[in-house]
C-alpha cells in the first residue's frame, strides 16, 4: 500500500446544529475521500465536536444545564445529518475527551520545554457580578468615535471603527449589565514571533502543495507584517471559570479553546485507533506509528475564515512539539456557500436548513451533485440558487445520466433477456473509457470537482448522441438488425457503467444500487470496474426522480423549524410565541409523516410548577415545567386565555426535544400543546388522571 491519508474537516462548535456551510464542507471532503478510496488508497476520515470555550459555557448556564449535557445533546443529533447526506466519517469524537486532554497537555509541555511559552501579565475587563474576565464580545458600551450606544468591545457596527474595549465610553458587561473593572492576570503566550517559528513557517508556506497559492499569500502577509500589523504572540490561556482543558502546573488556568480545538483532530484519530475501530479499515499501526510513517498524509479541509489558525499556529505548534506529531501535509481551504446571493452569518445560518431538506424528502445526492458541479480548488464562494439547482440536477443527472440506462436497459431486457454482447468488439470503447477515467481522476485528485463533472457530462452527451444516432427504436423493429441493436445498447450500457464509476464519489448510494441491482455485483464499484464492459444486466428499476420545483418552495418556507441553528432567532421571530401551533379548521392539512418521523417528537407529561406574566409581552406567559426532576422554561402564547395562578399545579403536554429558542424575553426550552379553532382557544391539553410528570406520550 502506498499513501495513507488522515483526513479531517474543521471541528464544528458544539453549541448548535449543523448548517448548510458545515454540510458543504463535509460533502467536499467526503467526495475526495471516496475518490481516494476508489483509487485503492487507505483513508482515515475523522471529525469531532469543538466543545470548549466561553460561549458554550454561557449558553449552558442560560439553559440551566451543564456544558457537558449541552454538548451531548448537540452531538446526539449529528448522525442524522451525516447519514442523511451520506457523509462517511470513520469516527466522530469530541475535544472534551481524555485523549484531547492528554494530547493538549503533552503538546503544551513540549512547547514549554522548547522555550516557546511565555507568561505575561495582561490587564483585562472583569465582570464582578458574573465573576469572570470578559472577552471583547461580552463587553458593550458607547463608541468612542461616533458615540453610538451599545456597541461591542472590539468594533462599532455603526461607524465601523475598531478599538480596544478599554476605549469604550461607559462600558458594561453584556452578561450581567455590571460595570466591568480592569484587573490584571497572568496569561500564557505561544511565541509565534520567535525567529524559529517564523523561519519554519516561511519555509513551510513556500513549499508548493501545502496550501493553495492564494492561501500562502494571505498567510505570508500576516507572517511578514510590520509595525502595527506585526505578527503577535498568541494568548493561549484563559482564567477560570472556563469550559476547557486545565493547563499543567497552573491552577485556575485553562487552554484557550483554539489551542485544543485542532488538537482534537489528533484526539479523534487516537480514539479511533485505540478503540480498535481502525482495524476494520486495515490499520494495524499505533497512533504514533501512523503519524510518523513516511507515507502518511495529514490533510485538513477548512473554510476561509480559519486560515490563520491552520496555517500559522497549527503547523508551528506541531513542528515544535516534535515527533510523533506531524506537520500538516495539506490544508485545503474552501470559500463560503451563499444562498441566492445572500451571505450566511455564522450565527444566523441561511435559508437552507439541512435537516428540513432531508425531512421534506429531497434527495441528498441532488445536493452532493450540485455542490460538486460548482466546487473547485480555489478559495471561491459558491452560490446555491434554486433555479440553477433544479435545472442542473434535472438536466445532468436525470436527462443525461439516468436516462441512458433506462432507455438502453429496456431493449436489452426485452430483446436479449438481459445479456450484453459487443458484436463490434470493445477496443474503441475501452480506449474512450481510459481517456475519460484519466482526465476525471486528475480533476478529482486536485479537487477540481466542477471540472470533473463537466468532463463526465461531456462523456454522457457523447453517449446519448451515439445512442440516438443509431436509432435503436428503429433497429428493434427489424429482425435483420439484431446485431446492430445489440451493439447500440451494449455501447450505451457500458458507457453508463463508466459514468457510474466516475460519479460514485459524488453519488455513493446511487452507485451502490446500480452496482448491485442493475449489474448484479455483490460489492461496490471500484475505479477499475470502469474497464470491465458488463456482460449482463438485471431489469432496470427506477433510479432517480427529477426535482419538482415545488420542493424548493417547501425548502425555503419559513416554518417553525427545530432544525435551524438555535442561534437563528431573528428579530421578528423573537416575539412569536412558541406554543399553540394548532391547525385552524380548513387550513391546509400537513403532509403525511411516517411513524418513525412521529416518534422523533419527544412528547412528555409536564406539571406546571410556576406561571407568570412577562413584562412587555402581549401574548406570552412564562411557564416553569416540571418533567419529573428536570425543569424547563417555556414561553407560551396563552396569555389571552389563562390566568397564571389558575395554571399552577396542572398537568399538560409538552414537546421536550424542540431546539431551545432564544426569545426577546429569555430562552424557551420547548412548547406546550393547545388546541384552537373557530370556537376559540387556545385550550391547553391535559392528560387523564394517573399520568405523572415526565411520562412519555406515544
Ligand atoms: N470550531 C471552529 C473550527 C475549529 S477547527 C480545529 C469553527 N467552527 S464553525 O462551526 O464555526 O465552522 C466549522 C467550519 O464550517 C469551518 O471550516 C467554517 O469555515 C465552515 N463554514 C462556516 N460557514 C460556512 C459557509 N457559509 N460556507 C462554507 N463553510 C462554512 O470555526
Ligand atoms: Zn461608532
Amino acid at each position: 500500500m502506498s499513501e495513507t491519508f488522515f483526513v479531517t474537516t474543521a471541528l464544528p462548535y458544539a453549541n448548535g446544529a449543523f448548517h448548510i456551510g458545515h454540510i458543504m464542507e463535509y460533502i467536499q471532503a467526503d467526495i475526495w475521500v471516496r475518490f481516494q478510496r476508489m483509487q485503492g488508497k487507505r483513508v482515515h476520515f475523522v471529525g469531532a465536536d469543538d466543545a470548549h470555550g466561553a460561549p458554550i459555557m454561557l449558553k449552558a448556564q442560560a439553559e440551566h444545564t451543564t456544558p457537558e449535557a449541552l454538548v451531548a445533546r448537540i452531538a446526539a443529533d449529528r448522525p442524522r445529518y451525516l447519514e442523511g447526506f451520506h457523509i462517511g466519517f470513520d469516527h466522530w469524537h469530541s475535544t472534551h475527551s481524555s485523549e484531547n486532554t492528554q494530547l493538549s497537555q503533552d503538546i503544551y509541555r513540549r512547547l514549554r520545554a522548547a522555550e516557546l511559552i511565555e507568561s505575561r501579565s495582561v490587564e483585562q475587563f472583569y465582570d464582578p457580578v458574573q465573576g469572570m474576565f470578559l472577552a471583547d464580545r461580552y463587553i458593550k458600551g458607547e463608541c468612542p468615535k461616533c458615540h453610538a450606544k451599545d456597541q461591542y468591545g472590539d468594533a462599532c457596527e455603526v461607524c465601523g471603527s475598531v478599538y480596544a474595549p478599554t476605549e469604550l465610553i461607559d462600558p458594561y458587561s453584556a452578561l450581567s449589565g455590571a460595570k466591568p473593572v480592569l484587573r490584571s492576570s497572568d496569561h500564557f503566550f505561544f511565541r509565534l514571533s520567535d525567529p524559529r517559528c517564523v523561519a519554519f513557517l516561511r519555509q513551510w508556506l513556500d513549499q508548493p502543495g501545502h496550501v493553495q497559492p492564494q492561501v500562502a499569500n494571505k498567510a505570508r502577509e500576516w507572517l511578514e507584517g510590520r509595525g502595527e500589523r506585526a505578527l503577535s504572540d498568541w494568548d493561549i490561556s484563559r482564567d477560570a471559570p472556563y469550559f476547557g482543558i486545565p493547563i499543567p502546573d497552573a491552577p485556575g488556568k485553562f487552554f484557550y479553546v483554539w489551542l485544543d480545538a485542532p488538537i482534537g483532530y489528533l484526539a479523534s484519530l487516537k480514539s479511533y485507533i485505540d478503540s480498535g475501530k481502525a482495524r476494520a479499515n486495515g490499520e494495524t499501526r499505533t497512533f504514533a506509528e501512523l503519524l510518523t510513517a513516511a507515507d502518511t498524509r495529514q490533510v485538513h479541509f477548512i473554510g476561509k475564515d480559519i486560515i490563520y489558525f491552520h496555517t500559522l499556529f497549527w503547523p508551528a505548534m506541531l513542528r515544535f512539539a516534535g515527533s510523533p506529531y506531524r506537520v500538516p501535509d495539506n490544508v485545503h481551504v474552501h470559500g463560503f456557500i451563499t444562498v441566492s446571493g445572500e451571505k450566511m452569518s455564522k450565527s444566523r445560518g441561511t435559508g437552507i436548513s439541512p435537516l428540513r431538506y432531508l425531512e421534506i424528502g429531497m434527495n441528498p445526492e441532488w445536493l452532493r451533485y450540485y455542490l460538486a458541479a460548482k466546487l473547485n480548488a480555489n478559495v471561491e464562494d459558491l452560490d446555491f440558487n434554486s433555479d440553477d439547482f433544479v435545472a442542473r440536477v434535472n438536466s445532468d443527472l436525470i436527462g443525461k445520466y439516468v436516462n441512458i440506462a433506462s432507455r438502453a436497459a429496456t431493449f436489452v431486457t426485452r430483446h436479449f433477456d438481459g445479456s450484453i454482447d459487443y458484436p463490434a468488439g470493445t477496443g474503441e470503447l475501452l480506449g474512450a473509457a481510459r481517456e475519460v477515467l484519466e482526465s476525471v481522476r486528475e480533476s478529482y485528485a486536485s479537487r477540481e470537482f466542477a471540472r470533473a463533472m463537466r468532463q463526465i457530462m461531456t462523456f454522457a452527451d457523447r453517449l446519448n448522441q451515439d445512442f440516438d444516432a443509431r436509432q435503436p427504436w428503429v433497429l428493434a423493429k427489424d429482425p435483420d438488425q439484431r446485431a446492430a441493436l445489440q451493439n447500440s445498447c451494449a455501447r450505451a450500457l457500458y458507457g453508463f457503467k463508466v459514468l457510474t464509476c466516475l460519479l460514485a464519489p459524488v453519488l455513493p448510494a446511487l452507485a451502490e444500487r446500480v452496482a448491485r441491482e442493475l449489474f448484479g455485483l455483490e460489492r461496490s464499484l471500484t475505479w477499475n470496474d470502469a474497464l470491465e464492459p458488463p456482460r449482463r444486466i438485471n431489469p432496470y428499476r427506477h433510479l432517480m426522480t427529477r426535482i419538482d420545483p415545488k420542493q424548493l418552495d417547501a425548502l425555503f418556507e419559513p416554518a417553525g423549524d427545530p432544525a435551524v441553528d438555535t442561534k437563528t432567532a431573528t428579530q421578528t421571530r423573537a416575539e412569536e410565541p412558541q406554543a399553540t401551533h394548532a391547525m385552524p379548521p380548513g387550513a391546509q392539512t400537513p403532509a403525511t409523516l411516517s411513524i418513525d418521523e412521529f416518534k422523533r417528537v419527544d412528547l412528555r407529561v409536564a406539571r406546571i410548577a410556576a406561571a407568570e406574566h412577562v413584562a412587555g409581552a402581549d401574548k406570552l406567559l412564562k411557564l416553569t415545567l416540571d418533567l419529573g426532576g428536570e425543569t424547563r422554561t417555556v414561553f407560551a402564547g396563552i396569555k389571552a386565555a389563562y390566568e397564571p395562578a389558575a395554571l399552577v399545579g396542572r398537568l399538560t403536554v409538552m414537546v421536550a426535544n424542540l431546539a431551545p429558542r432564544k426569545m426577546k424575553f429569555g430562552l424557551s426550552e420547548g412548547m406546550v400543546l393547545a388546541a384552537s379553532g373557530e370556537a376559540g382557544g387556545p385550550y391547553l391539553l391535559a392528560p387523564d388522571s394517573g399520568a405523572a410528570p415526565g411520562m412519555r406520550i406515544s
